[in-house]
């Protein structure tokens, strides 16, 4: 078998295009276009480069973008006042600070300080905890463009064996909480995991979140399986490619997705309709 690569890049562009024709539905409406804060703190290159395209796709879509660049050194009590600075301003609807962040600041305590509100990464516990009980809530950007790509393909969870390779609070986690919902059974895996090509085997479903390029090979992969790929990873000669060997991987299974243009265009779509989606129920008239 051949696998079918699922293009994260193209739904990623129907998103952004359904979200600016809602932002400027909001702009005729209310006078007032929806407002993103990003917080950048020092200068780590990867995350310079997330920054920049999470706000070239919000300047695409019609968000106003307010930009906050702080030096590495500024110090935890600087990044909490800002926070409730922009928590209190009535023009901005999300707030994203982008991790990771300096060793001396506290992730806890600055994810905790953004009002649950303007959460649209979903990383605040409030929303955690709504993911985990079911209610309407900010969900993670990575796993919510995950779910977004297996309903492109038509993929039903029901019944399938999933499993989560990684379990981070930004996707392990959550991916395994919005799978279960869809009625999949979900193991989660892990660097302690025994015999994990054996595990992930038995899955219809592979989700690898776990940073080791090109991880993943054809031995971990059940004939016919969906396999998504979360790495953004460098491989022996510097070059960009995800946790899975996707050359060997689309021998055996129905659908991979690529690295880039897969599950990367997918997060800052997602990031998009949260930040629409907030300012819309701000405004009372909810996304959904
Ligand atoms: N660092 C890696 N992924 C993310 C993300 O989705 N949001 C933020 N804020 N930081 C990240």
């Amino acid at each position: 078998m051949t696998a079918r690569l699922i293009d994260g890049k193209a739904l990623a562009a129907r998103i952004r295009a359904e979200m600016k024709a809602k932002a400027s539905e909001l702009l005729a409406r209310t006078g007032r276009a929806p407002g993103l804060a990003v917080i950048l703190v020092g200068e780590n290159p990867a995350s310079q480069v997330y920054v920049r395209n999470k706000i070239r796709a919000c300047h695409e879509v019609g968000i106003r973008s307010i930009e906050k660049y702080l030096p590495a050194t500024t110090s935890e009590a600087e990044l909490l006042d800002l926070i409730k600075s922009l928590n209190e301003n009535p023009g901005v609807d999300g707030i994203l600070v982008q991790l990771p962040l300096p060793g001396h600041i506290s992730n806890i305590k600055v994810i905790d300080a953004i009002s649950p509100e303007k959460d649209v990464d979903g990383f605040h516990v409030e929303s955690a905890g709504r993911l985990l009980v079911g209610r309407e809530g900010f969900r993670p950007c990575t796993p919510f463009g995950i779910c977004a790509m297996l309903d492109s393909i038509g993929f039903d969870c029901t019944g399938k064996r999933a499993v989560v390779i990684g379990r981070s609070n930004i996707v392990g986690k959550p991916m395994s909480i919005m799978l279960l919902e869809r009625n999949a059974t979900v193991t989660i895996a892990h660097s302690r995991t025994k015999d994990l090509p054996a595990l992930c085997r038995e899955a219809d479903l592979l989700v690898a979140a776990v940073g080791r390029a090109k991880m993943v090979d054809a031995s971990y992969v059940k004939p016919g399986a969906v396999v998504i790929d979360v790495g953004m990873d460098r491989d022996e000669n510097g070059k960009l490619c995800g946790d899975v060997d996707t050359a060997s991987v689309m021998e055996k299974a129905s659908w991979v997705t690529p690295v880039p243009g897969g599950v990367g265009p997918m997060t800052i779509a997602m990031l998009i309709q949260n930040t629409v989606g907030a300012a819309l129920r701000r405004e009372g008239k909810p996304l959904n």
